[in-house]
């Protein structure tokens, strides 16, 4: 189905209107909050799995399903928490710092109906330390809607009290992870747990607690408004609803839109980004899902259904559908080795395949980008991706992986170009 203005969720995504709570209220925001609270939360909960919302955050896990692990009794009196994740740090994805700076008040409405849902005390968003704009915004709804009682005690005259805690994040891609978010919250180094436990049985300070994305959390709101059956009459099964994509690179105008789930790579630029630069011919490949997702070449994904499914079947994601584009101008092995390095940067060193491995891969990248490899690195690179790959803590290590995997998959005559005119190169050089 094609999506109409009326029925985007994210009505205030460019900022042309205040982002205040006024305006969000003008916009249907906070209408009626109390009602929604009123269905109650396994009636909550079973609206949201009905609607199939997947986790906008990546990796696409049921939300409904997830609220659902957390405990209906609290055990030794111990709260639970819910946690949102605002570190928005993967290159390519730039959606959630819209939502903050544009439509806060549609994450603190989500946070306060979702919170009630998992019977949460309260919320901490954290928020990644460069979103400096997007924090002072954050900071003023969430005082906004104290000052307006809709949080705090009789939250939104619910008689649920419920608290939002904004917490800046200092800059560490890797504190996005969930369970090293929820360390640096505790004031501890950001570094990853081993799960299990999730966080749904142990999560902050030892409590239960669900991490959410931004993004998944403020289509709550409009969701249970509009019913679960209109959010999942976009897209297809197992994929629906819509989705903001943010279309960087090799694109007319980039932008950040939000469109039904399944909608072809073809229609999605076309409809909103003025097409390929220089044309459809002059696409190469195409990173759809934030750098964590092995590339795509062109021919492959014109007609792609842009969705959990159907990049899957292309051996690749949809992740946080950062939708990277590159044309033919692109030095694709540079481009791979720069991702490389940035996971070696930012990879916490706590487990020895990755702290080593991304190391080794980005260094082996760099002598495929000049050259100066042997045939033979090829594999041997190809072999250390799998060496890291589902071997580390945290996925990490397999965001270092899957590009470089995908770059040998797909690129590899372009590998061997470069080795083979590099070793021609300097045996003219010796003669
Ligand atoms: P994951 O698949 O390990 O977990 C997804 C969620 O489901 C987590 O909240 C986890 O606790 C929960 N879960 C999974 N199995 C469970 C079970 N058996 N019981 C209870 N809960 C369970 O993926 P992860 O590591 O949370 O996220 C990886 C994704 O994050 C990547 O695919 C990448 O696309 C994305 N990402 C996004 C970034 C961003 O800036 N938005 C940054 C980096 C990565
Ligand atoms: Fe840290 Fe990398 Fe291990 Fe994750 S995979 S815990 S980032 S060393």
């Amino acid at each position: 189905m094609t999506l109409q203005d009326k029925d985007r969720i994210f009505t205030n995504l460019y900022g042309f209107q205040d982002w205040g709570l006024k305006a969000a209220q003008k916009r249907g925001d906070w209408d009626a909050t109390k009602a929604l609270i009123a269905r109650g939360q396994d009636s909550i909960i079973d609206e949201v799995k009905a609607s199939g919302l997947r986790g906008r955050g990546g990796a696409g896990f049921p939300t409904g399903l997830k609220w659902s692990f957390m405990p209906k009794e609290s055990k030794d009196g111990r709260p639970s928490f819910l946690v949102i994740n605002a570190d928005e740090s993967e290159p390519g994805s730039c959606k959630d710092r819209e939502i903050l700076r544009h439509d806060p008040h549609k994450l603190i409405e989500g946070a306060l109906v979702a919170g009630f849902a998992m019977r949460a005390r309260a919320a901490y968003i954290y928020i990644r330390g460069e979103f400096i704009r997007e924090a002072e915004n954050l900071f003023a709804a969430v005082q906004q809607a104290y000052d307006a009682g809709l949080l705090g005690k009789n939250a939104a005259g619910s008689g649920y009290d419920f608290d939002v805690f904004v917490h800046r994040g200092a800059g560490a891609y890797i504190c996005g992870e969930e369970t090293a978010m929820i360390e640096s919250l505790e004031g501890k180094k950001g570094q990853p747990r081993l799960k299990p436990p999730f966080p749904a049985g142990a999560g902050l300070y030892g409590c239960p607690t669900t991490v959410n994305n931004v993004e998944s959390i403020a289509v709550v709101p409009t969701i249970l408004r509009r019913g679960a059956s209109w959010f999942s009459s976009f897209g297809r099964e197992n994929n629906k609803g819509t989705k903001l994509f943010q279309i960087s690179g090799h694109v007319d105008k980039p932008c950040v839109v939000e469109e039904t789930m399944g909608i072809s790579f073809r229609e999605l630029i076309e409809k909103h980004c003025g097409g390929i630069r220089g044309g459809w011919d002059n696409l190469l490949a195409v990173i759809p899902g934030g750098s964590s997702v092995p590339l795509v070449p062109a021919e492959q994904i014109i007609d792609a259904p842009m969705d959990f499914d159907g990049l899957k079947e292309l051996g690749s994601g949809l992740g946080t559908a950062g939708v990277i584009v590159m044309d033919k101008s692109t030095d694709i092995v540079r481009a791979i080795s720069r991702l490389s390095y940035f996971y070696k940067h930012e990879s916490c060193g706590q487990c020895t395949p990755c702290r080593e491995g991304t190391g080794w891969m980005w260094r082996m990248m760099e002598r495929l980008r000049t050259g100066a490899a042997e045939p033979r690195e090829i594999d041997m690179l190809y072999e250390v991706t799998k060496q890291v790959e589902g071997h580390t803590i945290c996925a990490l290590g397999d965001a270092a992986a899957w590009p470089i995997q995908g770059l040998i998959k797909h690129f590899r005559p372009e590998l061997e170009r470069r080795i083979a005119e590099h070793a021609g190169a300097m045996q003219e050089a010796a003669e």
